[in-house]
């Protein structure tokens, strides 16, 4: 399976995609998460993309597009992947469909799960991650247990500001995508509002369609 799961900041795409990925087997890749890694290694990548992140401005395509495609060229993409957080512009979205092209590929869904604003910042502010295993909690819909409680932290992008400028991005830079792959027929629209259960549920349901 060859899948994206596209949504605005805090819609719970890490947190549904560890099931979608045991399901099918599949690499998790999320552009976040390889970047934040960038930074922490400071490599020139990293060192790039660090103040357009903290602000919750969108790295420049170029940077993201060579990261992607390099990683797409890896041995555990042979059955499929999920993209998490890319394509994130139209220049990402053509770049992503050219490099498949050139092999014979195609996309086989692109889940967007949808949640309003005001939850929206509650679930980012809220939400904390453990350094160790990457898992994610959030303080009151998924305490982390007492054990780790003390290492959990929060991204340097999770305040109100950068939530606000990572929302707006969403809506101008990223939304105009959804309709390229709406005509492509492989668009499943997902609400992301209930638990992580109700929402792993519903994708589940969407992906058998
Ligand atoms: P990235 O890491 O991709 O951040 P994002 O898209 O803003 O998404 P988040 O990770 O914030 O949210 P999520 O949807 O994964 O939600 P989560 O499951 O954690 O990108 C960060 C930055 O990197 C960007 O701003 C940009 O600078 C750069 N970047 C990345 N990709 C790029 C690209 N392609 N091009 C250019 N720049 C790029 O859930 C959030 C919280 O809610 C958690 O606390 C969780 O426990 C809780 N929660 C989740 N689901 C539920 C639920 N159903 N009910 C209650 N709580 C829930």
């Amino acid at each position: 399976m060859r899948l994206i799961l596209v949504g605005p900041p805090g819609a719970g795409k890490g947190t549904q995609a560890t099931a979608i990925t045991k399901r099918y087997g599949i690499p998790h890749i999320s552009t976040g998460d390889m970047l934040r890694s960038a930074v922490k290694a400071g490599t020139e990548l990293g060192k790039k993309a660090d103040a357009y992140m903290q602000r919750g401005d969108l790295v420049p395509d170029d940077l993201v597009i060579a990261m992607v495609i390099e990683r797409l060229q890896q041995p555990d993409c042979v059955n499929g992947f999920l993209l998490d957080g890319f394509p994130r512009t139209r220049a990402q979205a053509a770049s992503l469909d050219a490099a498949l092209e050139a092999n014979d590929l195609a996309l086989d869904a692109v889940v967007l799960i949808n949640v309003p604003d005001d939850l929206i910042v509650e679930r980012i502010v809220g939400r904390r991650m453990d350094p160790v295993t990457g898992d994610i909690y959030h303080i009151s819909f998924n305490p982390p247990p007492a054990a780790i409680a003390s290492r959990v932290v929060q991204r340097k992008d999770d305040t109100e500001e950068a939530v606000r400028t990572r929302l707006e991005k969403y809506v101008s830079e990223t939304a105009p995508i959804v309709p390229f792959y709406q005509d492509k027929d492989i668009l499943k629209r997902v609400d992301g509002v209930g638990s992580p259960a109700e929402v792993a549920e519903r994708i589940a349901a969407a992906l058998a369609m």
